[in-house]
């Protein structure tokens, strides 16, 4: 039975990731940059089948004549790709210029900074010696690492360390500072020697900023990488409207690169400082809205478990009334077990939320803000509006019902990146098979889904002669306008298995003695391991069909 947090198995996953070119530090020549990740050979082939299907199942597949299961009604879909630098008004009116931050605290010794709420802490005394000890790890390895911080501190020896009292289980620090039950001045930092280093916590705002033109320097060249894809399709409603023949019910879908500057980006790509998007935005009737809020959900948790994710390590958890963002209805975070994660935990792979009019009346009217149960234009201290909003209409013009109303939204929210971690770590297995005398051998396996697979069937030629190599390269040539495949003719044949085998190839094609004699190849399967013969001339056919 795989335990859940184990960080030696997250260290394979990650080595694998590098080994065989699915991911790599970003200029990792230079030393890398913390929070920026580049994909290899492999992994951006994974990321596009990735994305291709999400576009494919979610709109360019989409059949908008009929009721989908669960669908309230048959509805359409259309797709955008927008800027990432957009009119800083933009970030104004939606709230993210006000409102997106993290709080962060920095440590005045070791000139380290950490997301306030990553921050969790225990007292600990010593022969008349006291601290609140914090560590910035999170799940089981916290408690360990305070206990090591605070060895240091009070200078003890390994088998001392059973002489530390300890006061209390592991808090959160900001919510230890809230209580009153610690100040600043008790805090030994993360990586402090002495308490009382940490800063007063600080509102961080997450984007990332740039000037527009030649001449920056003023305010009014200010601009922003978007930290989402979905402002932009907000911003473009009217204009897909007016251009295209969609009526409400119908979504708009967009895939691209969103930047946040995360104070504290970790757990490999999970939290990046550039990372992409896969978002819809659905616009809807208002009294229709929660039933559609209740399909996209159901919806979106189905794609993942179609592309194979296990059902077990997958969550689908609404939030709590507290945890509503100020202007949603409804909101539901499909998660995953991350293997870096505690057991019990979850890390947030999508989100799909209600989002009333909220995004709609922000860009027509300025920043809104929810007074007394109802949103309404946030003012300055003149009474005029916080942030101006475009002052366009964006209602829409029932001409069957002939109602006119700002559409609800219903908002599936994936992350590309945290959706390939997903499947990578779902993916990676380790099993023994027998090697080509029957003896067993370990191995590592990818078992993506055929969809997902960066390469979809390797063609090997048993030996380098023979005629093998010329039939294997005749196969290889009809399969490839096809699909994605490989020829390989270097090593055993037992070591071209086990390279596939690493990259998720489901399906080895080998050339071999009988093949001369019958034009058949042998069919490996990577996950069951059965091998099948197939006549060569149906191999096209039968591997497209297995792949549809
Ligand atoms: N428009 C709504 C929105 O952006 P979000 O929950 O902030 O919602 C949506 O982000 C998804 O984007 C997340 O579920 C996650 O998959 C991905 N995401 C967000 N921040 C990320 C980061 N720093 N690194 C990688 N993926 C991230």
């Amino acid at each position: 039975m795989e335990k859940q947090n184990d960080q030696s198995r997250m260290d394979r996953i990650v080595s694998l990731a590098k080994r065989r070119g699915f991911i790599f530090q970003s200029s990792e020549i230079y030393g890398g940059l913390n929070g920026f990740w580049d994909y290899g050979p492999l992994g951006v082939a994974l990321k596009r089948n990735l994305k291709d299907a999400w576009w494919h199942d979610m709109v360019a597949g989409h059949d908008e004549l009929a009721a989908l299961p669960g669908a309230p009604s048959e509805y359409e879909m259309a797709g955008l790709d927008c800027t990432i630098i957009m009119h800083p008004q933009v970030w104004k009116c939606s709230g993210h210029f006000d409102l997106f931050h993290d709080w962060m605290i920095d440590c005045r010794e070791s000139k380290r900074r950490y997301r306030y709420d990553h921050l969790h802490g225990r007292w600990a005394a010593h022969r008349g010696k006291k601290a609140f000890v914090t560590t910035d790890q999170s799940g089981d390895e916290a408690p360990p690492d305070t206990v090591a911080k605070a060895q240091k501190f009070f200078g003890l020896r390994a088998k001392q360390v059973d002489e530390i009292e300890w006061t209390g289980g592991l808090e959160s620090l900001a919510g230890a500072i809230a209580a009153g039950t610690v100040s600043l001045g008790d805090v030994l930092g993360p990586d402090a020697a002495q308490p009382g280093t940490l800063t007063a916590p600080r509102e961080f705002n997450l984007m990332f900023e740039t000037r527009i033109g030649a001449l920056a320097g003023d305010d009014d060249d200010r601009a922003f990488l978007r930290p989402e894809t979905a402002q932009g399709i907000f911003v473009n409603f009217k204009n897909v409207l007016d251009t295209s023949r969609v009526r409400v019910p119908f979504g708009i879908a967009q895939i691209g690169k969103s930047f946040r500057n995360e104070i504290t980006p970790r757990n490999f790509t999970f939290r990046s400082r550039e990372f992409e998007q896969m978002e819809i935005e659905f616009f809807c009737k208002p009294a229709d809205s929660a039933a559609w809020y209740r399909y996209w959900r159901d919806r979106r948790w189905k794609w993942y478990l179609h592309l194979g994710l296990t059902e077990g390590k997958l969550q689908l958890r609404e939030h709590g009334a507290d945890e509503l963002s100020h202007y949603s209805v409804g909101t539901a975070d499909i998660e995953y077990a991350f293997p870096f994660l505690a057991a019990g935990e979850f890390g947030e792979l999508e989100g799909i939320a209600h989002r009333g009019d909220f995004d709609l009346r922000s860009h027509m009217e300025g920043k809104l803000v929810r007074r007394d149960g109802a949103l309404v234009v946030e003012t300055g201290a003149d009474g005029k509006p916080r942030h101006r909003g475009s002052g366009k209409d964006l209602s829409y013009f029932d001409d069957v019902s002939r109602e006119r109303y700002v559409p609800h939204v219903i908002e599936p929210s994936a992350g590309a990146d945290r959706a390939v971690l997903a499947f990578l770590c779902d993916a990676y297995h380790e099993d023994e098979v027998p090697d080509e005398d029957g003896k067993p051998r370990s191995r590592t396996v990818m078992k993506l889904h055929p969809r997902l697979a960066p390469v979809k069937a390797a063609i090997l030629p048993l030996v380098k002669k023979d005629g093998m190599p010329e039939v294997a390269i005749d196969l290889y040539r009809r399969l490839k306008p096809h699909m994605a495949c490989q020829y390989d003719e270097k090593g055993s044949v037992g070591r071209r298995y086990a390279r596939q085998d690493e990259a998720g190839t489901p399906w080895c094609l080998t050339i071999d003695g009988q093949t001369l004699a019958d034009r058949t190849v042998t069919l490996r399967d990577r996950d069951t391991l059965a091998q099948s013969r197939v006549p060569v001339d149906e191999v096209v056919d039968m591997l497209r069909d297995r792949l549809r």
